[in-house]
């Protein structure tokens, strides 16, 4: 059996096309719909109950599009308000938390694991449930001893396109410390954002330690859900790309296009709030 219906991802703005990348990547066949929400990005400084407000939201959106799947793309959307999403729609649903903290403790060799995100992410206690089961599951003789960093400029650093800048490199020296006094051995970039400061965050933390890419997790997750329920696409030409945006189309493709390596093209704005 197979389905051609489209997958729908969507994330609070642009940081989510580092999933969708990962995923166009793994399974170029699969069609997407992707939402962005820029005009009330950021989701990572608001409280649990708008989050979860805008979550169903984004929700509500993408199956308008007859989506057979979501992907929670963004790490606060998933971490406050996955388990009220999960008893609300039937349709698969992979997020980003689990599989972040399931590749994390499949890395680590000591069990001291980091964790960085914005401030309602790390103040959800999400990834740290999420990596404790997961250690508890699958290294019962290793417990996981975890450390949650909140890095809130991070998020303006990538969208200002600062990667390597050395106000870049001064702020993650200085967020990167007290998970360099934990001596972790692996650190989950538990933001849509921070797969682009891989290389800045690497150089300060030093090539012994793992940085887990989510992105990645969640393709390979969005993969393994296809095959499981029989509905990956039977197509075997390259699927479609569309995006949506509640704010500039202009911004959301010059940016997007930075997040992407190449110009969008099908992105048209739509009013979220209406849902
Ligand atoms: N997408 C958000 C996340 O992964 C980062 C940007 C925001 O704060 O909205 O947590």
């Amino acid at each position: 059996m197979s389905d051609n219906r489209p997958i729908g991802i969507f994330d609070s703005g642009l940081g989510g096309l580092t999933v969708l990348k990962a995923v166009q990547e793994l399974l170029p066949n699969e069609s997407l719909v992707y939402f962005g929400d820029s005009g009330r990005t950021p989701y990572g400084t608001k409280s649990p109950e708008t989050v979860l407000k805008y979550t169903f939201q984004d929700i509500n959106f993408l199956l308008e599009h007859d989506v057979k799947m979501i992907v929670i793309a963004c790490n606060t959307a998933s971490a406050c308000s996955l388990d009220a999403v999960l008893k609300q729609y039937t349709l698969p649903i992979v997020e980003v938390v689990g599989p972040g903290s399931r590749a994390a403790v499949r890395t680590s060799n000591t069990g001291r694991i980091g964790v960085i995100g914005t401030p309602a992410t790390v103040a959800s206690g999400v990834y740290e449930r999420a990596i404790q089961a997961a250690a508890a599951r699958l290294t019962p003789d290793q417990p996981a001893t975890y450390l949650g960093k909140a890095c809130p400029l991070f998020v303006p650093l990538v969208e200002e396109g600062w990667w390597d800048r050395e106000v870049t490199a001064l702020t993650v020296r200085e967020y990167m410390k007290p998970l360099q006094e934990a001596d972790v051995d692996t650190v989950v970039l538990g933001c849509t954002h921070y797969p682009l400061l891989q290389s800045a965050i690497q150089k300060e933390m030093g090539e012994g330690v793992t940085l887990v890419n989510s992105a990645l997790e969640v393709a390979r997750e969005v993969q393994a859900v296809l095959t499981e329920r029989n509905i990956a696409t039977g197509s075997d030409s390259t699927g479609s790309v569309s995006f949506f945006t509640s704010d500039s189309v202009e911004k959301f493709s010059e940016l997007g296009s930075v997040f992407l390596g190449h110009p969008l093209e099908n992105v048209t704005k739509i009013d979220i709030e209406a849902r």
